[in-house]
């Protein structure tokens, strides 16, 4: 598969494409690929700038309810051994991760997948890699009751621990009006989690007209991500993902006996090593990438895919790249240009 075979085009984008893979790198004014890109009204695949996120009828956003999440986050108190909190993992300042390859939890195991972002989680579909989880609501409990996070016994522990804190029992009343009860914790949680979002990136600028605002070394990777390196495929929609799940070969380390991913949900063959497509805003903020934290660097994302993925079964959108070292680079500087605005 090639990239001329993706994705129906429009007149502009075929312009770009044509331009672009002529094989012309290099010539910094007057690259008619980049002249074309600036005039398209909208780029394929419903990339764009971040839209305010979505927000749940159930749930809507208030500041003593933002607040009290912000504190049940960083709550060290919420977990078995009062060691760990949301934070521990998801720490705000390394765009809500760890920095490490795989998770540990509380008691000490390392676990099996990484820790994703939780910049901009506000607009997932599902949530895990898995997306075992629709909402952010639906996810927030789980850490918190997970033997290997923050263990806390079971729900009525957990219940009785924040019960106990004079401070919660007048902020939950205060935020919901009622007593304190756990889905309203985890509606406190969900809503400060949709507070972590990072608008204005680059990208975002350029989209909303500054057509100065990214360079024409970022623009011609842009036009890679679209055009022959075909990333958009995937990696579209406002957040970068299409919210789907897909199997990308085995990474470096995993075998047969590897985590199923999705596969583990659905049952269905097709899902076997498939995990859910991440957005790419803020990788450039991450210290590791893959579901495993397998690659340690953009670059070697890069290569990974320009390598047309891992070994084994693997997506049909998959496909050798070629890539010249200067067009590697071009999309390099492209995906910088995702990391927004951070919250706090
Ligand atoms: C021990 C480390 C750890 C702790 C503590 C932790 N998480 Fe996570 N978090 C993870 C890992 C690892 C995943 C991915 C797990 C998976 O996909 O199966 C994850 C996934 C998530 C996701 C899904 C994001 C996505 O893009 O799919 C959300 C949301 C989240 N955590 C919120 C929280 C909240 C809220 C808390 C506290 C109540 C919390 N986490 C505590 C490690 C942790
Ligand atoms: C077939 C769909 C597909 C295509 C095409 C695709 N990706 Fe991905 N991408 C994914 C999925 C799925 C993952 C997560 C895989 C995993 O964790 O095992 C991912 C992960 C990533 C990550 C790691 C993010 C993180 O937080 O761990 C980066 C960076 C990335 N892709 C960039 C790209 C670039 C650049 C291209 C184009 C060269 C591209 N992708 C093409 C589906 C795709």
């Amino acid at each position: 598969m090639t990239a001329n075979a993706f994705t129906p085009l429009g007149a502009a984008l075929a312009l770009v494409l044509t331009a672009s893979l002529s094989g012309q790198t290099g010539i910094p004014a007057a690259d008619p690929a980049i002249a074309a890109l600036d005039t398209m009204a909208k780029l394929p695949g419903g990339l764009g700038a971040l839209p305010a996120p979505p927000i749940p009828p159930g749930n809507p956003q208030t500041p003593a309810k933002i607040e009290l999440g912000r504190k049940l986050f960083l709550d060290q108190r919420l977990s078995g051994r009062r060691l760990m909190s949301c934070a521990t993992c998801h720490d705000p300042s390394k765009a809500y991760t760890d920095g490490r390859a795989l998770a540990v939890g509380g008691s000490g195991f390392t676990l099996r997948r990484r820790t994703p972002s939780l910049l901009n989680a506000a607009y997932n579909r599902t949530q895990f890699w898995d997306g075992r989880a629709k909402t952010l609501e639906e996810q927030a409990l789980i850490p918190l009751l997970a033997d290997n996070e923050m263990g806390m016994p079971g729900r009525k522990a957990l219940l009785t621990r924040v019960q106990k804190i004079p401070e919660y029992r007048r902020e939950f009343r205060e935020a919901f009006g009622r007593e304190i009860n756990l889905p309203d914790m985890a509606r406190a949680l969900a809503a400060f989690e949709r507070t972590l979002v990072t608008p204005d990136s680059a990208f975002d600028r350029y989209e909303t007209g500054d057509k100065q605002a990214l360079t024409d070394q970022q623009k011609r990777g842009l036009i890679l991500f679209i055009g022959k390196a075909a990333c958009s495929q995937c990696h579209n929609g406002p957040n970068f993902t299409d919210s789907k799940f897909h199997r990308l070969g085995f990474l470096p380390g995993q075998h047969a006996n590897s985590d199923l991913g999705r596969f583990a949900i659905t049952h269905d063959p097709a899902d076997r090593y498939a995990f859910k497509t991440p957005s790419l805003r803020n990788a450039s903020r991450q210290s590791h990438f893959m579901h495993d934290g397998s690659l340690a660097s953009l670059e070697q994302v890069i290569e990974f895919y320009d390598d047309g993925g891992g070994r084994g079964p693997k997506s049909k959108l998959l496909f050798k790249l070629d890539l010249a070292d200067a067009e590697k680079a071009d999309l390099l500087v492209f995906l910088r240009t995702l990391a927004g605005t951070a919250p706090h």
